[in-house]
């Protein structure tokens, strides 16, 4: 069983990667600065898991506070989740970004060569491939134009690891592309809880019926889809940590034919806006007040993800439906507002 180092470890992709990495005998040590996220987390992690977290509170993007937990633990793996990720943010403070994004990736990546880590996994996203007409989109498909500073902090980042790849080929690394992520642990005692206020779409459905806020929009109906609005692949949260403990496995055990792999992370369908909001609305028997506008800007018109390669090469494949996010994030939802 591995020794792994997760940064970011307290947030949402992060929470429920733990919680996966722990259930499957993995000793975990978490980081965070709770930037976006609490520390009470790990107490909620415990009561699933019925294990103690180890974790840390460290900012990445200073270089010594992350020395000292090289100093003390030799890890196996890290999984470095730890990265703003509000594209309207960004757009507005780009060099927060560019900061605490790459600053950040930079600092822990010394680190794993100072310190002599074989193995590190990237949180990736689908944004890096910008507005594709190639759909689904495979990991070959070029990466395009990057729709906000976010965007292009991902792009970065994947570049910087292919170099570090290159230039020192005993590390190795997984770059994950994460599509939409969305949904929570069947428990319910974790899920997503931003301190920013959401703009993604699950998000805002659930506090919209929540009554948080008073009705929502619906950004466009004048796209070239089936029911005329935007679509996306929503992915289930733990389908996602599922997906980290077994690029763990597969780097340890040294499975991958270069040191640097690719992984589209998706359902491999795409659901429309409206059909996302269909969904919600006959889970959670309620009528959502919704009303069309103008198209978001920066938004692309469709994308989903081909995820035959991971299936192939991690033998992962997505267990939860669309059903199931709207389900789980609804139940979330109701259960932190009370
Ligand atoms: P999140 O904000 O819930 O989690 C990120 C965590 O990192 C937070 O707990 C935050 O406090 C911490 N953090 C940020 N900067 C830090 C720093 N300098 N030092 C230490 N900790 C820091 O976000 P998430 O949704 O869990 O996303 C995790 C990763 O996945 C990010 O890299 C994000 O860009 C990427 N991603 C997310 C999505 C999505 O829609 N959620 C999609 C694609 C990719
Ligand atoms: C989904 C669809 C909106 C809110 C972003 C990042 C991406 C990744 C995931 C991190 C779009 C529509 C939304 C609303 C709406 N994150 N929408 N009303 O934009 O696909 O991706 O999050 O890496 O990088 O760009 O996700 O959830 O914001 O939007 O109509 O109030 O829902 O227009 O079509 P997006 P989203």
């Amino acid at each position: 069983m591995a020794k792994v180092l997760v940064t970011g470890g307290a947030g949402y992709i992060g929470s429920h990667t733990v919680v996966d990495l722990i259930s499957s005998g993995h000793t975990v040590i978490s980081l965070d600065n709770y930037v976006n996220s609490d520390e009470s987390v790990y107490g909620d992690i415990a009561q699933i898991t019925g294990k103690e977290v180890t974790y840390h509170q460290v900012d990445l993007r200073y270089l010594e506070q992350i020395e000292v937990l090289f100093e003390q633990s030799q890890f196996d793996a890290i999984i470095h989740f730890a990265a703003l990720k509000s594209v309207g943010d960004s757009v507005k403070q780009p060099l927060d970004y560019y900061e605490n994004n790459i600053v950040g990736l930079i600092n822990l990546l010394k680190c794993m060569t100072r310190y002599k880590v074989q193995n590190f996994i990237f949180s990736s996203s689908c944004s890096v491939y910008g507005n594709s007409h190639d759909l689904p989109v495979t990991e070959n498909t070029p990466l395009g134009n990057a729709e906000s500073p976010y965007a292009r902090t991902k792009q970065i980042g994947e570049h910087i690891i292919r170099d570090i790849a290159q230039a020192q080929i005993q590390l190795n690394f997984c770059i994950l592309r994460y599509f939409n992520p969305a949904g929570a642990h069947h428990s319910i005692k974790i899920g997503e809880s931003a301190r920013n206020i959401a703009s993604n779409l699950v998000p805002v459905i659930t506090e919209t019926a929540i009554g948080k806020r008073e009705g929502m929009q619906v950004f466009g109906d004048d796209y070239m889809t089936r029911d005329g609005t935007c679509i996306r692949d929503y992915i289930h949260v733990m389908d996602l940590a599922r997906a980290h403990t077994l690029s763990v496995d597969y780097l340890i055990r040294g499975r991958a034919a270069s040191n640097v792999s690719i992984f589209n992370l998706g359902s491999g369908s795409g659901s429309t806006v409206l059909e996302v909001i269909q969904a919600f609305e006959k889970e959670s028997g309620n009528a959502l007040n919704y009303k069309i506008v103008g198209r978001r800007a920066g938004d692309v018109e469709a994308v989903f993800a081909d995820y035959s390669l991971a299936q192939k090469e991690l033998g992962w494949s997505p267990k939860y439906s669309l059903e199931d996010i709207m389900r789980t994030a609804w139940e979330w939802e109701q259960y932190r507002t009370t």
